[in-house]
């Protein structure tokens, strides 16, 4: 029977990080006691940090945006909640996630959330909107004044005289699709097709027919189809992340950008097509040819004219203008007022590294204004939640509070860091509720946490907000 038990144990422990759906189950009291490997990959947290630890001392979050914590302390189950944010990685994660409280007899013993990562429809669902909505950003919609930038977009407008391929490589949102359709917009082109498709969002065995087209009979089910090239005939095709095409395919791409002419599948005539190509990637060319994610013979062809987009934190010039125009975009479309940022707010957008690119800085300001109700200005309490902790930086602090902390440290004695993080944690809010009057509400909003998480603190380091130093 023991035995049972135990087997049982381990096919659950098995099944748990096996499965393709994130799980986080906290107990009563909300330490984490499941987390589990895809949950891991979609939080880009690692096991130890969480497992074994209270939800309080992982996040950093409001009250409200916590769902696990309304799961515990309301009972409340929550569904269908979708987020999409940026792992540490600086991949842009999207996911559904369901909460609910784990009941006893009625009483609420923990809790537990599932997340489905739908990034991949997302994105399938994101690019084929873009299909319809045409080509419609132009020069002069590009926002960023920095040498690096003013080069790319110099070079990619004299590109827009000639129709020689292009490959465009740059991070993920640092604007490839922009620049493809301000290349197709401001050259003779403009007024045929912009055609544009990505290449890791489909299935391998769908992409021969959806590029090249299908004639009828060719396989079952099979009819006459014009593929993309014939449908962005006299115009530009862009094709996205090149280097995710089968290598067989990458062959007949490169035979149908050389000769001009494309084949439908099953068809036994070539059709001639007057097509630009506008190819991009996210990783360098070089380490993809070394992998064989790309052949270097359509490398050769594609990169007759070869724009690198720097990554957004290697033009921190561009980052204020885009947060104003991002702010000018957000205040149009949910009729608001918003007239700019704190210092602070600034300071915070200069020193992040910006995984997600232009992307992730919009969704910022997307996500802030959605925060604000009749403020003008932007603080650091309206930034989503997820950089509330990231901008409480060591400068910040430091500025805010003098540099005695960290000089009190006994040098060359360094406690460990564990220690030396509490130590910061609980002299930073003895600070704040003094600096508040001892008012919790607003020294919780100072420290960008809610209340119900600056009393859990005040109780677990024995801090009486009356006997303040
Ligand atoms: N220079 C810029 N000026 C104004 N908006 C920009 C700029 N660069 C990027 N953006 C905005 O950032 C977002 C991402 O840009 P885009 O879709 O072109 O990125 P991408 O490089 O194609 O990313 P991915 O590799 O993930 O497909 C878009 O919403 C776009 O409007
Ligand atoms: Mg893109």
């Amino acid at each position: 029977m023991l035995m049972d038990l135990e087997l049982l144990q381990l096919i659950f422990q098995r099944i748990i990080n096996e499965i393709d759906i994130g799980l986080h189950i906290v107990d009563e009291n909300g330490t984490s006691v499941v987390y589990n490997n895809k949950m891991k990959q979609i939080e880009g947290m690692d096991v130890e940090d969480v497992l074994g630890k209270n939800l309080l001392d992982v996040f950093t979050f409001a009250e409200h945006d916590s769902t696990l914590l309304q799961a515990l302390q309301y009972g409340k189950t929550i569904k269908n909640v979708k987020q999409t944010y940026f792992n540490n990685k600086g991949q842009e994660i999207t996911t559904v996630n369901h909460t609910f409280p784990i009941l006893k007899n009625g009483n609420i013993k923990g809790a537990i959330e599932i997340a489905k990562d739908v990034t991949k429809l997302e994105r399938l669902i994101r690019d084929n909107m873009n299909k319809t909505e045409n080509a419609k950003y132009t020069f002069d919609s590009l926002i960023g004044d920095s040498p690096a930038f003013r080069e790319v977009c110099e070079h990619a407008k004299r590109a827009t005289r000639t129709s020689s391929s292009i490959l465009i490589v740059g991070d993920t949102g640092t604007g490839k699709e922009l620049f493809a359709q301000s290349i197709h917009n401001g050259s003779q082109r403009s007024t045929g097709p912009f055609v544009s498709q990505n290449c890791a969002a489909l299935p391998e065995s769908l992409v021969e027919g959806l590029l090249f087209g299908t004639t009828k009979g060719a396989f079952t089910g099979a009819v006459d189809r014009p593929g993309l090239f014939e449908q962005a005939n006299g115009g530009t095709l862009l094709l996205d992340e090149i280097n995710s095409l089968d290598l067989n395919l990458q062959a007949k791409l490169l035979r149908a950008i050389q000769e001009k002419t494309i084949r439908r599948i099953g068809a036994s005539k070539d059709t001639p097509i007057d097509v630009r190509i506008i190819a991009t990637m996210n990783e360098d060319p070089v380490d993809a040819i070394s992998a064989q994610r790309l052949r270097k013979d359509l490398y050769y062809r594609l990169s007759v004219v070869t724009l690198f987009i720097p990554p957004l934190k290697d033009r921190k010039e561009d980052i204020l203008p885009l947060a104003l125009h991002f702010i000018d975009k957000y205040n149009a479309l949910f009729q608001m007022e918003v007239k700019g940022m704190e210092d602070e707010v600034s300071e915070f957008l200069l020193s992040y590294d910006w995984p997600g690119n232009v992307r992730e800085l919009e969704h910022l300001i997307e996500g802030a204004l959605n925060m604000m109700s009749y403020e003008e200005t932007i603080d650091l309490t309206h930034l989503p939640f997820q950089y509330r902790t990231k901008s409480q930086t060591k400068d910040r602090l430091q500025k805010h509070y003098g540099y005695e902390f960290f000089a009190t440290l006994p040098s060359g004695s360094a406690p460990p860091l564990k220690e030396q993080i509490e130590n910061a944690e609980k002299y930073f809010i003895q600070k704040t509720i003094k600096k508040c009057d001892n008012n919790i509400s607003k020294a919780a909003k100072t420290l960008g946490i809610s209340r119900q998480s600056l009393q859990y603190r005040l109780k677990k380091w024995g801090i009486r907000p009356d006997q303040e130093r």
